[in-house]
């Protein structure tokens, strides 16, 4: 049977490539290694903790002996890294943070996986989530390709960037097989109501108002997160060693009309006079450092991996909107804080 880590599983994207794995993948021990910080929540893949092919590690990607121990009991077959912190807010507050996890913690790894994959590299393999901050900020047109140099802004998109550069260093100096992806913002269930659209779904549920940084004209591509985890396991299985691809949404949306959007389903779900919502928004201070635009162009992970999203924006707001409105005690026990009572309740 093979091993597999993957870690910052308990986290957003990481819970649904946890989940993927466990049920499609019966012939690995998924390995779910996550810290538990702020954005951990055990509660994401309650739905899979009792399979026989999975178990949760709880443990700091930074703590060098730790890592060391635990690769020597299990000497992983492949690594899937996700563990981050990764809200580019928090950054600005508290950059060290990130130079700690985002690059200590990965360095730590990829030092930890050769040394003891000992140069044999047979069938092992070190992949590497990503995200398109890295390329820094696009004017009104063009799109980041995998040659787009590397131009971050942010601190949380500095230590990606320096991350995602130790990760291709440790494949050219010592031959570690990797794969890499850089992504852009992801949308789903299971999202820390800290990032815009799951923050925007449960300020309007609790009539809170909307703060839309500078004048809203700032944009994103959006891609809904089930479709992320299916490009991840698609690389993981058949992304060639040495190789990014750009993974996004073709769906390029500006922040001030994709909250409008936003304000519109929901009045209509929550049987709120139209409007309603809308007039919760509010222009606040400006994020500093604020990236214009990103926008990806998948193309080569299209060409080569036959990869596409396969959700529509609508059908994947109208699913993300449902589950949260569907689940309002994961969203009260993420902002009460109650969540991180789960581990001690089912571990210890
Ligand atoms: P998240 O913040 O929801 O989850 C991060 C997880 O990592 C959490 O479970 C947290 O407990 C864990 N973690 C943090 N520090 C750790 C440490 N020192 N040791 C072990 N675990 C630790 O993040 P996310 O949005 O799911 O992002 C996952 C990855 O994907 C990140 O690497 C991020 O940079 C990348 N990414 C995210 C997006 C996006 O839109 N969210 C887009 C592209 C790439
Ligand atoms: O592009 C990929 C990145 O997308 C990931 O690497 C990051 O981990 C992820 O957090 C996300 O970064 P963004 O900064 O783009 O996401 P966020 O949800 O924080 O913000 C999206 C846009 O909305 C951005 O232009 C800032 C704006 N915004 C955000 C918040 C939280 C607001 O106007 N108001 C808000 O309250």
């Amino acid at each position: 049977m093979k091993k597999i880590l993957i870690t910052g599983g308990a986290g957003f994207i990481g819970s649904h490539v946890v989940r993927r794995f466990v049920s499609r993948y019966p012939e690995y021990h998924i390995f779910n290694l996550d810290a538990l910080t702020y954005a951990g929540n055990l509660e994401n893949i309650k739905d899979i903790e009792a399979n026989s092919n999975y178990t949760f590690i709880k443990g700091d990607i930074v703590d060098e002996k730790f890592i060391n121990d635990l690769f020597g009991i299990h000497n992983f077959d492949g690594v899937l890294h996700l563990a981050a912190e990764s809200h580019v807010d928090r950054s600005i507050e508290d950059p060290l943070r990130f130079v700690k996890t985002n690059i200590i913690g990965t360095m730590n790894l990829l030092n930890v996986a050769k040394n003891q994959w000992k140069g044999n590299f047979d069938g092992k393999r070190f992949y590497h989530i990503s995200t398109d901050e890295v390329y820094g900020s696009l004017g009104n047109e063009g799109l980041f390709t995998e040659k787009t140099p590397y131009d971050p802004n942010s601190p949380y998109s500095a230590s990606k960037a320096s991350s995602d550069h130790f990760v291709r260093a440790y494949g050219e100096t010592y031959g570690l097989p990797y794969v890499l992806t850089n992504c852009s913002n992801n949308y789903g269930s299971h999202h820390f109501p800290e990032k815009l659209i799951p923050l925007f779904i449960n300020n309007i549920i609790n009539n809170k108002l909307l703060p839309i940084y500078g004048d809203g004209n700032y944009t994103r591509d959006w891609l809904f997160v089930e479709d992320h985890a299916i490009a991840i396991d698609l690389v993981f299985h058949e992304g060639k060693n040495h190789e990014t691809y750009n993974i996004g949404g073709f769906n390029e949306w500006k922040n001030i009309d994709l909250v409008r959007l936003l304000c519109k389903i929901m009045d209509g779900k929550l049987g709120r006079e139209k409007g309603t919502s809308e007039k919760l928004i509010t222009y606040v201070k400006d994020r500093p450092g604020h990236d214009l635009r990103y926008a990806i162009d998948a193309s080569k992970i299209n060409r080569e991996l036959g990869w596409k999203p396969t959700v529509t924006f609508e059908e994947g707001l109208e699913k993300t909107i449902n589950w949260y409105l569907n689940n309002e005690d994961w969203l009260k026990n993420v902002t009460s804080g109650v969540y991180q009572d789960y581990y001690k309740k089912q571990y210890s």
